[in-house]
C-alpha cells in the first residue's frame, strides 16, 4: 500500500482555536480520508505549537506560568480536533520530551554539518508572527508604529543569536521548485516565494536569549531554539527522527505540509533548507490556502467577530460545516464567511439537491420495491448515460484531489446530482408502479447506484451523514472505499427504513 503522509500545522497555543485553525485542519482532513478511500496507507499528524515568545507573553498576561497556560489551550484545539471529525493519527505537542529530544538532535545535526554559526542579531521581530523582518518590510506610521507587511506590530531586536546558513542554500532551494513544479501549491505562490529566493537570503537567526519559554540550545546556555525550527521540526520528530529504525520514519518525506497562506516563507523556504542541510530529503508538497475574513471583514478579536466552530457545528451541524468550509472559498483563495450563504448552501445544496433526491429514491424504494433492493431490468440510453457518469466520478475527482481542488470536487460530484435530480424527474417512476414496474425498478436501481457513487466519495468531506446514507442504500462498510464501487450489490436485499439525513435549517423565531 503506497504510504501518505499529511499535516495540519501545529496551533499556537497563545489563545482558543477558531474557525481558521478548523479550516486548516478540516480541509487536511478531507485529503487524509481521501487518501484512506483510495487505498493508501496514510499518516495524519496535527498537534500545538507551544514555545516562543508569544505564547510565554499570553501566559504571563493570563497570570499563568507558561506550561499550565499551554496545557490548558493544547486540551481546547485536541478538542477542536475531535469536535470537527478530524481523524489524525497522533497529536503532538512541542512541550513533550519526544519532540525536545528530536529538535536537540537536529540542532546537533545541522552544527555537524557547518552551517550553525554563533553571531549577534540586530533587526526587527514581530512576536505575533514569531518572525524576523528586514528594514525594507517594514511600514513606519505617522503615530510612530511600525508594523511587518501582515500588519503585526515589530521591536527592534538585539540579541547573541546562533545563526542558520541560510544564504548557502539558495541555490539547493531554487533547484528544488524548479524540479519538482508542484512543490508549492497553488503556482501563484508558488512565484512569490521563488521570487523571494531569488531576490537573496540572508542568514536566519535561530536562537534566542531574551526570554527562556523555548527548547534550550545545547551546549549554550541562555540560548533557547527560535520558535520556527522547534515548530517545523514536529513533522519529523512525530515520525521518531532522530531514530531512523522507528517504523514511522517510513513515512518520511512527507507527501503535504497544509498551511495558511501566512507561513508559507517559513515551510518552503526556511524548513527545505533546515532538512538538506540535515541530510534529510525536504518534503514533497507545501499546499497553501488562503484566509477567511467573516461578513467580509478580518477576524479580530477586538471587532468581537471570531467565529467558533465548536458552536457553528453545534447550530449548523458538523457536516454541513464542514462542506461549506471547502465549497465556499475556492482552495487556495481568500473567502468570507456569513452565517446566511452557509444556511442557503445547506438548504438548497444539502437538504434539497442531495437529501431529497437521496430521501425520494429510497422512499420510492421503501413503498414501491417492499424496502428491497431493486433489480436492473432492460436499460435505455438515458439510464446508461447517468449510470456511466457516476461511475467516471471517482476518476475525476482523482486528479482534481491531487490537486487540492477540494471545491471542483465538490462541484463535479453536484453536477452529477443535478443530472440524477433532472433524471428522476424525467423518468417518473413514481408513476411506473401500476404500468411498467420492471422499468421502475431499474430506473430506481440506477439512482440508487448513482447515490452510492455520490455518498461514497463524500464520504472525507462529510464523514457521519454519508455514512448514514449509505447505511441506507444497505452498503456494507467493507465496500465503502473507491476500489469496491465496482461490485454490484445484490438484488432484493432488504435496506433499512429511510430517514432524511439533512434536515432544513430554519431560522429558530424568538
Ligand atoms: N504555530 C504556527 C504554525 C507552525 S507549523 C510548523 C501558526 N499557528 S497559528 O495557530 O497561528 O495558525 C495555524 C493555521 O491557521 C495557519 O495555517 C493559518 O493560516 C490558519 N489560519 C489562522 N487564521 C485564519 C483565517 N482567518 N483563515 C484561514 N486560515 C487561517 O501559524
Amino acid at each position: 500500500m503506497a504510504r501518505y503522509y499529511l499535516t495540519t500545522p501545529i496551533y499556537y497555543v497563545n489563545g482558543a482555536p477558531h474557525i481558521g485553525h478548523a479550516y486548516t485542519s478540516i480541509a487536511t482532513d478531507v485529503l487524509a480520508r481521501w487518501k484512506r478511500l483510495d487505498g493508501h496507507d496514510v499518516f495524519f499528524l496535527t498537534g500545538t505549537d507551544e514555545h516562543g515568545q508569544k505564547v510565554e507573553k499570553a501566559a504571563a498576561e493570563a497570570g499563568l506560568d507558561p506550561q499550565t497556560f499551554a496545557d490548558r489551550n493544547a486540551a481546547r484545539f485536541r478538542e477542536m480536533t475531535e469536535r470537527m471529525g478530524v481523524s489524525a493519527d497522533d497529536f503532538i505537542r512541542t512541550t513533550e520530551e519526544r519532540h525536545k529530544i528530536g529538535c536537540i538532535a537536529l540542532w546537533r545535526k545541522l552544527e555537524a554539518s557547518g552551517d550553525i554559526y554563533p553571531g549577534h542579531y540586530e533587526g526587527w521581530y514581530a512576536v505575533r508572527d514569531e518572525a524576523f523582518y528586514n528594514a525594507e518590510e517594514i511600514t513606519e506610521h505617522q503615530d510612530g508604529r511600525r508594523t511587518a507587511p501582515s500588519g503585526a506590530p515589530v521591536e527592534w531586536v538585539r540579541e547573541p543569536s546562533y545563526f542558520f546558513r541560510l544564504s548557502a542554500w539558495q541555490d539547493r532551494l531554487l533547484e528544488l521548485y524548479e524540479s519538482q513544479p508542484d512543490f508549492i501549491l497553488p503556482s501563484s505562490r508558488r512565484n512569490e516565494v521563488m521570487s523571494f529566493v531569488r531576490g537573496g537570503l540572508t542568514d536566519l537567526s535561530i536562537s534566542r536569549t531574551t526570554f527562556s519559554w523555548g527548547i534550550p540550545v545545547p551546549g549554550a546556555p541562555g540560548h533557547v531554539m527560535y520558535v520556527w525550527l522547534d515548530a517545523l521540526a514536529n513533522y519529523i520528530t512525530a515520525l521518531g527522527y532522530p531514530d531512523e529504525d522507528a517504523p514511522r520514519w517510513a513515512y518520511w518525506p512527507a507527501d503535504a505540509h497544509f498551511v495558511g497562506k501566512d507561513i508559507v516563507r517559513f515551510h518552503a523556504v526556511y524548513w527545505p533548507a533546515f532538512l538538506m542541510a540535515a541530510g534529510l530529503p525536504p518534503p514533497r508538497r507545501i499546499t497553501t490556502h488562503g484566509w477567511w475574513t467573516v461578513d467580509g471583514e478580518k477576524m479580530s478579536k477586538s471587532l468581537g467577530n471570531v467565529l467558533d466552530p465548536l458552536e457553528l457545528a453545534e447550530t449548523y451541524g458538523l457536516d454541513p460545516l464542514r462542506y461549506f468550509l471547502l465549497r465556499e472559498m475556492p482552495f487556495g483563495n481568500d473567502g468570507t464567511i456569513s452565517r446566511k450563504s452557509l444556511i442557503t448552501r445547506l438548504n438548497v445544496e444539502l437538504a434539497n439537491d442531495l437529501g431529497n433526491l437521496a430521501q425520494r429514491t429510497l422512499s420510492l424504494i421503501a413503498r414501491n420495491c417492499d424496502g428491497r433492493r431493486p433489480a436492473k431490468g432492460v436499460t435505455t440510453a438515458d439510464d446508461a448515460e447517468l449510470f456511466a457518469a457516476a461511475r467516471a466520478l471517482p476518476d475525476r475527482l482523482r486528479t482534481v484531489m491531487d490537486r487540492q481542488a477540494f471545491h471542483e470536487a465538490l462541484e463535479e460530484t453536484w453536477r452529477i446530482i443535478r443530472a440524477a435530480n433532472a433524471y428522476i424527474d424525467r423518468q417518473a417512476p413514481w408513476a411506473l408502479r401500476k404500468t411498467d414496474p420492471v422499468r421502475m425498478a431499474t430506473v430506481l436501481r440506477v439512482l440508487a447506484y448513482t447515490i452510492r457513487v455520490v455518498a461514497t466519495v463524500l464520504q472525507p468531506f462529510m464523514p457521519s451523514s454519508m455514512g448514514r446514507m449509505l447505511d441506507q442504500l444497505g452498503v456494507p462498510v467493507a465496500l465503502r472505499d473507491l476500489a469496491s464501487l465496482g461490485v454490484e450489490l445484490p438484488a432484493g436485499e432488504l435496506l433499512p427504513p429511510p430517514k432524511g439525513i439533512f434536515p432544513r435549517y430554519v431560522e429558530p423565531t424568538m
